[in-house]
């Protein structure tokens, strides 16, 4: 069966699309596309996202973001027959007594315009079984990535990082944890944007990282985080690592007169080293970690964290998504493509040790064309 599956992250940079192929057996990727936001729609995201739009903003934005996933999902000749849509987050709130998360973009268009069942809001039904509602992406990662034998991780940087860890050395028993590590790209990004005056958006491949040199102090400092020492399940998103953490960082980073490249190789080894610190505390070490999503294109993010993982076991393997057939923007949405199929199939979604839920649950709701 075609299903599409549509993906828009912290990062906010724009929409992934992935028609893929799945059966029982598997899923292969079809064909793949992305729509970027435009300025203004960008802007809207990130101050909904992060509490500064009104009630009426965000109502109008769920709207106008549904009408453009909408717009964008007729990039392939081939026809779905189904799709998954993620939405955008613009709040998280991974509490265990009162958690919430919300996605915006409404469904109802992407199913009028394509004809098509659309499933979305994957996330509710785990935080109703008692789960925070993340990470999604395991189910695909296991069936993707897993091999039996193997102890493997899969790590997504995004404007958050998150990591699979797929044990399967004692196949056909597997021991599978996944969580968010902290920050991936968001704080390298809000930097980009500060330093060039919103010119540009990105540290593209790393260019400004590797002209400058981290501050040891800093990182230290910042490596005392409580979030990288809480023990799995656990998630996060721009409320914890987007501007409340950036700004005072900033501030921190001007008054020791780091230069603009200094601010960005700052920030993109304590991505890195929050990344390596998980690890290391959280989970036994893999023989090969597989990297994926945008971050994973920064060489100098992939590289600190590549020479931080060494040191922690040197045999380590360290290879992309891209190496294993799956581009770097093609996981995540090719994730939701699948949570749509095992919808539409009546299966759950959610993997309850990773995310916290008490039960397997069906995620996501159906809107029909
Ligand atoms: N060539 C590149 N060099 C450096 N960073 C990149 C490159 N390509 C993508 N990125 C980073 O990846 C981010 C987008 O990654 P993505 O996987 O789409 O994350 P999300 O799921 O949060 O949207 C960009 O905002 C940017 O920070
Ligand atoms: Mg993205």
């Amino acid at each position: 069966m075609l299903v599409m599956g549509i993906m828009s992250g912290t990062s906010m940079d724009g929409v992934d699309y992935a028609v893929c192929r799945i059966s029982q057996k598997g899923c292969k990727l079809a064909h793949l596309w992305k729509a970027r936001f435009p300025a203004r729609l960008r802007q809207r995201l990130i101050a909904a996202a992060s509490n500064r739009a009104s009630s009426y903003e965000v109502a109008q934005l769920h709207h106008d973001l549904g009408r453009f996933y909408a717009q964008h999902g007729t990039g392939s000749k081939l026809k779905a027959q189904l799709a998954g849509l993620h939405g955008q987050t613009i709040y998280h709130n991974a509490s265990r007594r009162e958690p919430a998360t919300f996605q915006i973009g409404e469904p109802a268009y992407l199913a009028e315009k394509l004809g098509i069942t659309v499933v979305s809001n994957f996330r509710a039904a785990d935080i109703a079984a008692g789960g925070q509602g993340a990470p999604l992406t395991t189910m695909f990662h296991v069936a993707t990535f897993g091999r039996r034998g193997r102890h493997v991780c899969v790590n997504n940087i995004g404007g958050i990082s998150n990591v699979t860890s797929i044990d399967l050395t004692r196949a056909p028993e597997a021991d599978i944890e996944a969580f968010d590590t902290g920050p991936g790209n968001v704080l390298i990004d809000l930097a980009m944007r500060e330093l060039t005056q919103a010119k540009l958006e990105m540290d593209r491949n790393g260019l400004w990282a590797a002209k400058g040199r981290a501050n040891e102090a800093l990182l230290a400092n910042w490596l005392q985080h409580p979030f990288f020492r809480r023990q799995p399940p656990k998630s996060t998103g721009r409320e914890l690592f987007g501007e409340p953490f950036f700004t005072p960082a900033m501030a921190q980073m001007k008054r020791r007169r780091l230069s603009k490249y200094d601010i960005v190789a700052t920030l993109t080894e304590f991505a890195a080293r929050s990344i390596a610190l998980n690890y290391r505390l959280h989970l036994s070490i893999p023989q090969q970690i597989i990297l994926t999503g945008g971050g994973a294109a920064n060489p100098v993010l992939a590289g600190a964290i590549k020479r931080d993982l060494l040191k922690l076991v040197p045999t380590i393997r360290v290879t992309t998504s891209a190496d294993h057939a799956w581009p770097l923007q093609a996981v995540e949405p090719a994730a939701f493509a699948l949570l749509a199929y095992l919808r539409a199939n009546n299966q759950p979604g959610n993997i309850p040790s990773t995310t916290g839920a008490l039960e397997p649950a069906m995620l996501g709701q159906v809107s029909l064309p």
